[in-house]
């Protein structure tokens, strides 16, 4: 670019205050109208220019590295929190079990009488005392009447709802699926222990595509609890299947606000919907916690949830796509 009225010699100086702001650019069309005497200053600017190029750089790649430093510790001190929290809960079922306050039954709720293996189990505690997702019990004892054909259990970890709809239902196929394949070890060894083996059927990844390739006979319910990525499975679009049957999902928006208006949208149409949100536990509803203190109580039976949840339960209007 040219400045008209200007000669050579006078807008040189002004050539290399616009390299030190860093408009790069200009340089190479500037530079074909300077003289020999100030290609000198012009070097000295591409100098500038690097310089200022590698100092971002360098400012970029260290502010990167904080960034990534202060993810990776905020993680590993989630991570040792989330130990210590465990081991805690540990120590406080041990006790009670010594004492005969705990054991491996499930004992009140839609699942009671349910037998757990003694493996570790995400919230086994509030599971075997009933108080597990307690605001669900009325949509379960409602699913449990329906007796579905068949349940897909998306994220069964190990089992406590794919066996116990098993359990309650016995006609019922229950297709529980987890990526984690420890899980679904302890998932078939719930079953077993319980005498519904035959009722279940494993899978890892399950995707829409999965859920649309499974054998309806009658009616389903598709059960997803899957960290947030309910918003790519139950996608009607992908998986037709989804608007005959029903569906029970925890919707997880903390990871991505669209969940929630998403899925409505998807199925309001072909579906009804109710809608139940995460409540706390009464404490004095829990006999087995006057043996705690208020920490214990805490650790034993707050879920870990950065907020309120929902979930929806959407029951097919009609019995065809
Ligand atoms: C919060 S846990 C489920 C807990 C279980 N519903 C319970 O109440 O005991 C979520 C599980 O979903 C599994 N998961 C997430 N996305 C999945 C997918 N697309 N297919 C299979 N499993 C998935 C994870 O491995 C994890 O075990």
């Amino acid at each position: 670019m040219v400045l008209k009225g200007f000669a050579p010699s006078s807008w040189v100086p002004q050539v290399s205050l616009v390299f030190r702001v860093g408009l790069a650019c200009e340089i190479s069309l500037v530079g074909r109208f300077c003289s020999d005497e100030s290609q000198s200053l012009i070097n000295l600017a591409n100098d500038l220019r690097m310089t200022i190029k590698q100092l971002a750089k360098h400012a970029f790649t260290g502010t990167a590295q904080t960034l990534l430093t202060a993810g990776l510790f905020g993680s590993f001190v989630d991570r040792l929190a989330y130990e210590r929290l465990r081991q805690r809960r540990r120590q406080v079922e041990q006790r009670l079990k010594g004492k005969g306050l705990y054991g491996d039954v499930v004992e009140r709720g839609p699942f009671k009488g349910m037998a757990y293996t003694s493996h570790w189990a995400k919230n086994r505690f509030e599971k075997i005392i009933g108080a597990y997702e307690f605001y669900l019990h009325g949509f379960l004892e409602r699913i449990c009447a329906r007796q579905y054909s068949e349940v897909v259990d998306v994220g069964c970890a190990e089992g406590y709802y794919a066996v116990g709809l098993a359990r309650r239902m016995p006609q019922t196929v229950v297709y529980a699926y987890d990526n984690d394949a420890e899980m679904i070890e302890h998932c078939l060894e719930n079953a077993q222990l319980n005498r519904v083996r035959d009722q279940v059927r494993t899978g890892a990844f399950c995707e829409p595509s999965v859920l649309q390739n499974i054998p309806i006979r009658q009616k389903g319910l598709v059960f997803s609890d899957c960290e947030g990525y309910e918003l790519t499975l139950l996608d009607p679009a992908k998986a037709p299947m989804l608007m005959a049957n029903d569906i029970l999902v925890e919707i997880h928006d903390f990871k991505d606000r669209a969940i929630s208006t998403t899925i409505r949208e998807r199925f309001s149409a072909t579906h009804t919907l109710e809608v139940v949100r995460a409540e706390s536990v009464r404490f004095a509803d829990y006999p087995v916690l006057q043996h705690l203190n208020l920490q214990e109580i805490y650790a034993m039976v707050a879920e870990e949830r950065v907020e309120l949840m929902e979930w929806y339960y959407l029951q097919a209007r009609s019995d065809t796509p």
